[in-house]
C-alpha cells in the first residue's frame, strides 16, 4: 500500500505492506533510526514519535494509519541549523541520559508531556513518563531535564 504523510516536514511517500508498524516504516524505509525498538510488547517507550503533534507509540500504530499524518521523530527536533530543541537540550545538560537508547523516546514524550501538561508536578512527570522506560539513569535526572526543557519551550 502507498502511504504518503509529512515526516518532520517533508512530502514522504512510501510503499508498504499493509502489516508494516509505522516504527518499521520510519527506520526501514525512511531510514530515521533515531526511533528505537526496545521491546515487542508495546511497553518501552523507545519507538515514541507524535503524530499530529501527540505522542504516540509507533509500534502500536500501522504505517497505513499515518496517511495524511503530520509525523515528527527525534530527527526533526533540532532547528535547521543544528540548534537542539530546548528538551534535547536539558537532556544533555541534566545528564538526564546515560546510555541514550530510551532517550529519542523520552524527548518526544517529555515534549508532549509540556505542552499537555505545562504545570505537571514531579509525581506527575513520572506518572506521564511510566510509558518510557530508562534501564539506566534511575530517572532523578530526567525528571529535573523534563522541567529546564519546559522552561526552555515556554521561553522559546
Ligand atoms: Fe514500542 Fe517498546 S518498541 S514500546
Ligand atoms: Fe540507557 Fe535510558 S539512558 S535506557
Amino acid at each position: 500500500m502507498n502511504v504518503q504523510f509529512l515526516v518532520n516536514g517533508r512530502a514522504a511517500s512510501i510503499d508498504v505492506p499493509s502489516n508494516t508498524l509505522l516504527v518499521q516504516a520510519l527506520r526501514e524505509q525512511l531510514r530515521l533510526t533515531g526511533t528505537h525498538v526496545g521491546c515487542d510488547t508495546s511497553q518501552c517507550g523507545a519507538c515514541t514519535v507524535l503524530v499530529n503533534g501527540k505522542a504516540i507509540k509507533s509500534c502500536t500504530m500501522l504505517a497505513v494509519q499515518a496517511q495524511g499524518a503530520e509525523v515528527q521523530t527525534i530527527e526533526g527536533m533540532a532547528a535547521a541549523d543544528g540548534t537542539m530543541h530546548p528538551m534535547q537540550a536539558a537532556f544533555k545538560q541534566c545528564h538526564g541520559l546515560q546510555c541514550g537508547f530510551c532517550t529519542p523516546g523520552m524527548v518526544m514524550s517529555a515534549v508532549d508531556l509540556c505542552r499537555q501538561k505545562p504545570q505537571a508536578t514531579d509525581a506527575e512527570i513520572r506518572e506521564l513518563l511510566e510509558g518510557n522506560i530508562c534501564r539506566c539513569t534511575g530517572y532523578q535526572n530526567i525528571v529535573a531535564a523534563v522541567k529546564v526543557g519546559r522552561d526552555g519551550m515556554s521561553a522559546a
